[in-house]
């Protein structure tokens, strides 16, 4: 138990080691205080003091009571990169094992808090809903303070959502649809705001693309984003070429973390190099900027301290670590997360599905023709070689990239194990189960572009417009 904490300590911020130092200091005294047996004062003494030593070797420097952490060099933030050779950032995915990544060892690295059981049954509880088959299935498998967001909406305290799109391409691919479907859920089941930030800034600085180019990309996502079919009356897309000419909340806010963020740190978590541009050097202060309320002062009436749950794949995670780590400094609360696994590439769980390769992807805009095709053709098979030897042996569900994606989209949960019994025993043969697949997204996919033929701009307008309602009660 004790080498576990101390392995998830290895990969807090400095601020979380700080505070847990200080927990860890105050329950010592009080088991002092209470006369506790002697062994369970000295094993959490023990604890005391290698979280202390925990938090020298990440800061350099020793613990003082009353002085949280100013400056330091990261050691543990950088991109995660395990004994397996699992590299996960905002921009790359990459492992070596046909499962994908390890995602138990990337909550230990990255210092989250698993959503287990315990979690989804008090989701049920406290919304009287049926948890969404990503939580049901472990889709969406990490969080951060989800409990806090959990007790807020039991005391009927405000709290709002965001999330967003780096508009790189003109399509988004079926994979970006994961934290917008569950964002859709969240935002039902809750009923509260939503801002959705689209970072055209982003992937003009990264990609090779003209600003006007990643702007044009970011009004075509947004009509995708608007057919997920979210509370348009509740909800603030925006593309930050727009919004941070005419906003200066939001300007102020990514001022005020600049200012609190050192090169050091940045280069700590995103690996960013001397040589890269001084634009990608201070965008992360953009992304965390929507996660505090103050940055809307037209939705939250400049309430500055409403709590923010941000739903998104565990790539992005990075931006929020240094934006919790933040946040107290500010007097922000910080924000809560809700982390999903990678939606594959066709060609296997090696990497996540990516927009820059359109092999690997199936996007929005594909036809029927498209999708069997891409399917039939690229999709990785856990299947074996002949008719023969499946049958005797069976199929792999742990790598077959088909049996994969019907988890993401086959809702009936008897169907897919119905499915997956089939196709372990070898009754199903690769063809089977990818017809089934086919079967499964191309009426999906259908139904979201006729949503998305739908999307008038009077809708988008609205959607792009800044919600006048007063969300801050
Ligand atoms: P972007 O455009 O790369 O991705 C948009 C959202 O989709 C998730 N995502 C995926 N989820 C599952 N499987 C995949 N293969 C996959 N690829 C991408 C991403 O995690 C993200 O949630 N910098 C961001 C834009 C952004 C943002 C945010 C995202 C700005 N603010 C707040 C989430 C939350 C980006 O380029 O996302």
């Amino acid at each position: 138990m004790s080498n576990r904490q101390n392995c998830d300590s290895g990969s807090l911020s400095p601020l979380e080691l700080y505070e847990r130092v200080t927990t860890q200091g105050d329950k010592v005294r009080s088991l002092k205080a209470a006369e506790a047996p002697k062994d369970e004062i000295d094993t959490a003494v023990k604890l005391l003091l290698s979280l202390k030593l925990m938090y020298k070797a990440t800061t350099g420097q020793d613990y003082k009571a009353g002085s949280p952490p100013t400056d330091f060099t990261p050691i543990n933030n950088a991109p995660a990169i395990t004994e397996d050779d699992d590299f996960v950032d905002p921009w790359t995915v990459q492992t070596s094992s046909a499962k994908g990544v390890d995602y138990d060892k990337l909550i230990v690295r990255f210092g989250s808090s698993k959503i287990d059981k315990e979690l989804i049954s008090r989701i049920e509880r406290v919304t009287g809903q049926k948890p969404h088959h990503f939580l049901r299935r472990g889709i969406f498998f990490s969080h951060r303070d989800m409990n806090q967001i959990l007790d807020a909406y039991e005391n009927k305290k405000p709290f709002y959502l965001y999330t967003g799109r780096g508009p790189s391409s003109e399509a988004l691919h079926v994979g970006h649809l994961i934290p917008f479907i569950f964002t859709k859920w969240l935002q039902e089941v809750f009923d509260i705001p939503l801002v959705i930030q689209l970072t055209d800034d982003e992937k003009y600085l990264w990609k090779d693309l003209t600003v006007e180019k990643a702007y044009e990309y970011a009004i075509e996502n947004a009509k995708d984003i608007i057919a997920c079919g979210f509370d348009i009356n509740k909800t603030f897309i925006f593309s930050d070429l727009d919004y941070l000419g005419m906003s200066p909340g939001f300007y102020k806010n990514i001022v005020k973390i600049q200012k609190h963020v050192t090169f050091n740190q940045v280069k700590g978590i995103f690996g960013f190099t001397d040589s890269d541009c001084i634009g990608k050097i201070s965008f992360p202060a953009i992304q965390a900027a929507p996660s505090f309320s103050s940055t809307f002062p037209q939705i939250f009436k400049g309430k500055e301290d409403i709590q923010c749950l941000i739903p998104c794949a565990i790539d992005q995670d990075p931006y929020f670590r240094m934006t919790r780590d933040v946040a107290p400094r500010l007097g922000y609360p910080k924000p809560a997360l809700l982390h999903s696994v990678f939606f594959p590439a066709l060609q296997g769980a090696q990497t996540k599905m990516s927009a820059s390769d359109p092999n690997s992807s199936i996007f929005l805009t594909d036809t029927p023709k498209q999708i069997k095709t891409k399917i039939n053709k690229h999709a990785f098979s856990g299947g074996k070689d002949t008719i023969e030897e499946h049958r005797k042996y069976g199929g792999n569900c742990d790598v077959d990239v088909s049996y994969m994606y019907l988890t993401f989209f086959l809702e009936d949960d008897d169907k897919l194990e119905q499915l997956k019994q089939a196709y372990t025993s070898g009754a199903l043969l690769t063809g089977e189960l990818k017809k089934a697949l086919i079967e499964t997204l191309q009426p999906l996919i259908a139904a979201h572009q006729e949503r998305r033929k739908q999307v008038t701009n009077e809708m988008q307008a609205l959607a792009q417009a800044l919600i006048e309602e007063d969300h801050g009660e």
